[in-house]
């Protein structure tokens, strides 16, 4: 560059990126909500993670509640994509509130698999990260014992009753190579343990993570679109700084700093499976302000996985 001409960036789309089918049928779910029955739509947790997916259906009509007690008698209620325990199912029955499921099938795959190893009698290894929505559902889906580890520490440490009937099931949107050495670490000390390897991770994160591993070959520094409470999100952000690159997780273009491109040449773009594209083609333009783009698409896994809607809206 001579002195005076604009910088020029590069900049790398992952692919594939943003939207998972899960959160496209969550959001779906409470928009055809909001036709059918008219708001208020009751909400319980954000309906996925990420402020500007809730922002948006609030001011259209939604109204996100923690507890299922802050919903008032008879009102029409949905269950967020990362789902709940048995015990908000039941109060929902015993208050008799009319509740569509939002819950990703695949995330209720993992209380299926949770529940039938329970039924065999085995106790069970839960692998991800405390306090998460997705991990409390898991939790309260399964009668018997769960044991909670987030890091191969706690599986060097953990106590179980029954270690030669023991299983384990993971969360859907942990790193693969985090739970694949998590799951080393159990094999070591439980070797008659059993599950699912990985596969309890979803498709759509192994997808945007494997992306992000791509992507870090090529470029400078990795921008994630995201919000800070999205788990898939962060594992995004996180692989990137593992592999040496600058990463940032940011909501939108707003939060993009211009002490972060000194000196990058290739900014790498991608977007947690909560965060829509419009954000990223956001993020696109916010770059302009610090240099010419020249704008490039990864290569990556094709995705056509759709789930279907819940009867209750599936006609709209
Ligand atoms: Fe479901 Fe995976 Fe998306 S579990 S909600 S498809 S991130």
């Amino acid at each position: 560059d001579g002195l005076n001409s604009p910088k020029s960036m590069r900049v790398i789309l992952a692919q594939p990126r943003g939207f998972c089918a899960g959160v496209e049928r969550a959001i779906d779910i409470v928009e055809r909500a909001l036709i059918k029955f008219g708001p208020p739509i009751y909400v319980r947790h954000e309906i996925v993670h990420n402020r500007h997916v809730v922002e948006d259906l609030r001011a259209r009509g939604a109204v996100f509640v923690d507890e299922l007690d802050e919903v008032p008698e008879g009102a029409m209620t949905v269950f967020s994509a990362h789902g709940v325990a048995r015990k908000v199912e039941n109060a929902a029955k015993t208050r008799a509130l009319p509740v569509i499921d939002a819950t990703c099938p695949l995330v209720a795959k993992v209380h299926a698999e949770g529940r039938r190893y329970a039924g065999q009698g085995r106790e069970i290894v839960l692998i991800g990260h405390a306090g998460h929505a997705e991990v409390e559902g898991t939790i309260g889906q399964i009668d018997g014992t769960v044991y909670l580890v987030q890091t191969v520490d706690d599986a060097a440490a953990l106590q179980v009753q029954t270690p030669e009937k023991l299983s384990y099931i993971t969360q859907t949107t942990l790193s693969v190579d985090d739970t694949r050495g998590i799951i080393a670490a159990l094999k070591a000390r439980f070797p008659a343990i059993v599950g699912p390897d990985v596969r309890d991770i979803c498709y759509a994160t192994q997808n945007r993570q494997e992306a992000v591993h791509h992507l870090a070959e090529l470029v400078d520094l990795i921008l994630v679109v995201g919000s800070k409470n999205s788990s898939n999100s962060k594992r995004l952000q996180e692989i990137g700084a593992e592999l040496g690159r600058p990463s940032y997780l940011i909501d939108d273009a707003s939060h993009l700093q211009a002490a972060w491109f000194e000196g990058i040449r290739r900014v790498g773009l991608t977007a947690g499976a909560s965060a829509p594209e419009v954000l990223v083609q956001g993020v696109l333009e916010g770059l302009r302000q610090f240099g010419q783009l020249e704008i490039e698409l990864l290569a990556g896994t094709p995705e056509d996985v759709k789930f279907k809607l819940p009867a209750e809206v599936a006609e709209v």
